[in-house]
């Protein structure tokens, strides 16, 4: 059989991990600043994690929603501490995609509505209510199509305002990343993420705060949103949450009633995925990984900037994100063929750094030389 061909792939088959590096088959190590996509929280095989898993696994693997799971308990009370949501509640699922499809569709429970306001470059996963509400056509299919879901322009305050003005009474939900990442690192304005708070309040619409990418004490703070200062309804979370472990989640405010079957999953929540999700965040409060990731973020930023070839270096702790011109298009490219460094990209030229939370400011350096050594390279 086949694998059915959705991937561009890079000629790497990677076999080892350790901390901020990878080894291929050929013994090759290479510098990880793209996570895996944003996923590797606290660093490939960390220690800690892999006891907690290995001696989870050695106890009990699964067993369904059925029953009492204390570890789901245990998680719900950590995560409250250290995002500082205690009175929030949680519901587990499997993947970043399910958590926003499990958001829109409680907004909508709650507040017995239909429409959804999303944004422009906003990408929010690829089920169905997750991807209609993703500004990509192309990954849309006819089937998910739904006049339920509204585009307004990303940060444009006064289009959101005049579109709650005329439909408010309709609005179900409005979904936002705090920092969009397939859109190209683009940050949420605190003005506009208030607005969104207000504008829902008054409304009595819900705010998603769609943290599966820049979540999790990827920009230093635990959700970027917070940020701004504002509570949202519900927070979705996924990638960093389980460090490669298929886990994610909501944060449901204490105004959101349960109710039996409302939402529900077979896999969410089993054992082994809350050792995982529970050994990341005794890692990263051990570690103070929010503190560094904020600090290393801002060195990193402040490096880049320092190089005049590069345009417009943004971003917010570990979630870093830079044009590229032109002339430089290769620079992803020979990052990872010639100085064995994997980046993240953003079409059509942006680069994305979305390294694991606990890198070294050696690393970072070795990351910033490569840079230079690559875009002189280029020049001579
Ligand atoms: C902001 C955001 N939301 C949702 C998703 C979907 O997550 P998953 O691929 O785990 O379904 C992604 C994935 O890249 C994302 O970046």
């Amino acid at each position: 059989m086949k694998l059915f061909d959705v991937y561009p792939l890079n000629d790497i088959t990677i076999t080892k991990g350790n901390g901020s590096y990878v080894w291929d088959d050929k013994g090759q190590e290479y510098l990880d600043f793209y996570g895996g996509h944003a996923v590797i929280s606290i660093g490939h095989t960390h220690p800690h994690y892999v006891h907690r898993i290995t001696e989870q696994l050695n106890k009990i693997g699964f067993y369904s929603n059925s029953i009492k799971i204390p570890l789901q308990v245990e998680l719900a009370d950590k995560l409250g501490k250290i995002s500082g949501k205690e009175d929030y509640q949680l519901f587990l699922c499997n993947s970043g995609a399910e958590a926003n499809e499990n958001a829109m569709k409680l907004a909508s429970f709650v507040t017995g509505r239909k429409k959804i306001v999303a944004f422009s470059k906003s990408f929010h996963g690829r089920t169905s209510l997750a991807v209609a509400a993703t500004d990509n056509e192309q990954i849309v299919a006819p089937v998910n199509r739904t006049d339920n879901i509204t585009f307004l322009p990303f940060n444009d305050v006064d289009s959101l305002s005049i579109y709650f003005s005329n439909h408010g009474d309709e609005v179900a939900a409005v979904i936002t990343e705090g920092i969009q990442g397939v859109g190209g690192i683009n940050l949420a304005s605190e003005e506009f993420l208030q607005a969104i708070r207000a504008l829902c309040t008054q409304h009595r619409a819900i705010y998603i705060a769609d943290g599966v990418q820049c979540g999790y004490g990827r920009s230093g703070k635990f959700f970027s949103h917070d940020y701004a200062g504002v509570n949202a309804d519900i927070y979705s979370m996924a990638k960093g949450m389980g460090n490669g472990f298929p886990i994610g989640g909501i944060l449901i405010a204490p105004h959101i009633e349960a109710k039996y079957s409302m939402l529900g999953t077979t896999f969410g929540g089993n054992h082994l995925a809350c050792a995982a999700a529970l050994a990341v965040l005794e890692v990263i409060e051990n570690e103070a990984l929010l503190s560094h990731a904020h600090h290393m973020g801002d060195y990193i930023m402040q490096e880049l900037r320092n190089i005049p070839e590069l345009e417009n270096v943004r971003g917010r702790g570990l979630m870093i994100g830079f044009d590229v011109p032109a002339q430089y298009k290769d620079l992803r490219k020979n990052l990872l063929f010639k100085q064995h460094i994997f980046t993240g990209e953003a079409k059509p030229n942006v680069i994305r750094l979305l390294p694991a939370l606990n890198i070294q400011k050696e690393d970072a350096d070795k990351l910033i030389n490569a840079i230079k050594t690559e875009l002189a390279n280029n020049n001579s």
